[in-house]
């Protein structure tokens, strides 16, 4: 049973006093969540009863340190319902998923070829490519959204060429919170012998995500955007292909032998995991898993379309505020974005801070999505199963007197009659 109150008393922080006296309403979670205390016990427990490295020692700190760390493998191999635990590679977020795919795919990509990027990437989805577009001479093209913030999949289609090696885009986008259809592109990419790569770090910690049903090749998510530390990102991917990628660091732990000529390599997935990694979060990462499957990613979904529903409702009633994505809450679930051209994104994020509400404003590392959007920055709220309606009123009555402040319903220009701002 989905108890929101009992949930909300496992996240000490929710209880935290802002300014002295203000209750945080923590609306920014697309940026990060807050840690239950699970999680945050997994990591002292660690430290002060198991910490060894691990894949080195045999004793017995060592041993358990190790089991602790590749038992998160299967864990994650659960929550996906990827083939094998041996297909989840930890990385250290999201970024660097992409960033090991861009180099290690990269290698195989020659001059010409093609890759499909979206207009709704985060620039954790872009620069990678670009940065290999300085190494190789690729292309690299965006796939349009269309007026109602959803991909253009007509011109997707013309865009699918021969040429096209990879096409990497976001499941859900972080701004307009659009969740693209993953099955239909991975159909045409496997048409068209592409490789398709999934950002799936705004869908997985709120969507049930079944990688080997979803149809593509690659699928990478951070923990701590699903309750789990920083730290630690995963990267899922065909073993097949995994097996012929060479690795993207090298070091210890990715090789089976090294001489003075040469050296051998691991296998997947430690082929991709070199140096010492990120245990004691890993660890925890796993402890956040069990957690979120406990709630149920079903009860987390439905949660977050009503609250969206509930939060686009209320917020409807400042009519000179324009809401980017979708009006439809069950598109964009737990992301509503917005802005206006009186009042600056950053402004409204600063002023409804000081009653204690957090939210996130700017370009939020989508630039090229901003410039398709005609703005430079748009105000952000995002929301997570431990949000409450009580706690949108909050968001709602604040950003009133935000826009009472600067006497946005008063504005002109937002009727659409002048640029001058008048007096009430
Ligand atoms: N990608 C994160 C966000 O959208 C940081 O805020």
């Amino acid at each position: 049973m989905f108890d929101i109150e009992k949930i909300r008393k496992d996240f000490s922080i929710l209880e935290r006093k802002i300014w002295d006296d203000k209750l945080l309403v923590y609306l920014d979670n697309a940026a990060t969540t807050q840690k239950p205390k699970v999680v945050i016990n997994a990591l002292v427990e660690y430290y002060e009863n198991y910490n060894a490295n691990i894949h080195r020692g045999v004793h017995k700190l060592a041993e358990e340190a190790t089991s602790a760390y590749e038992n998160v493998r299967a864990k994650v191999k659960s929550f996906l319902s990827c083939d094998e635990a041996s297909e989840v590679i930890f990385t250290r977020n999201t970024t660097e998923s992409i960033n090991l795919l861009a180099y290690s795919l990269g290698e195989s990509l020659n001059d010409g070829d093609e890759v499909l990027l979206t207009e709704m990437e985060h620039h954790s989805n872009i620069i990678p490519w670009y940065l290999l577009r300085g190494r190789k001479k690729i292309n690299i093209k965006f796939i349009p959204i269309t007026d109602q913030y959803e991909l253009d999949y007509e011109k997707l289609e013309k865009l699918i060429v021969k040429g096209t090696k990879i096409i990497s885009i976001t499941h859900k986008s972080n701004v307009l919170g659009t969740v693209n259809d993953i099955k239909k592109i991975a159909k045409l990419a496997k048409d068209n012998g592409s490789i398709l790569i999934v950002d799936a770090a705004q869908s997985a910690p709120h969507m049930k995500i079944n990688f080997t049903d979803l149809g593509c090749d690659f699928l990478s998510f951070s923990s701590h955007k699903m309750c789990g530390p920083t730290g630690v990102g995963v990267l899922v991917g065909k073993k097949e292909l995994l097996e012929k990628m060479p690795p993207f660091l090298g070091g210890g732990e990715m090789i089976r032998k090294v001489t003075f000529e040469d050296f051998t390599l691991n296998d997947v997935p430690w082929k991709f995991e070199a140096g010492t990694p990120n245990i004691a979060d890993v660890i925890a990462f796993g402890v956040a898993i069990e957690y979120i499957q406990k709630i149920g990613l079903e009860n987390i979904h439905k949660h977050e379309i009503e609250l969206t529903k509930y939060a686009l409702d209320k917020l409807s009633k400042f009519t000179f505020l324009k809401i980017y994505g979708s009006s439809d809450a069950s598109k964009r679930a737990g992301i509503i974005t917005f802005s206006n051209p009186v009042v600056h994104p950053h402004d409204i994020a600063t002023i409804i801070d000081q009653d204690g509400v957090a939210i996130r404003a700017g370009h939020h590392c989508a630039q090229p999505l901003m410039k398709r959007l005609g703005v430079s920055a748009t105000a952000r709220a995002s929301f997570y199963f431990y949000n409450t309606e009580e706690e949108i009123d909050i968001f709602v009555s604040v950003l009133q007197k935000a826009f009472d402040y600067f006497e946005v319903g008063a504005c002109k220009e937002l009727k659409g009659e002048s640029k001058e701002r008048v007096s009430k």
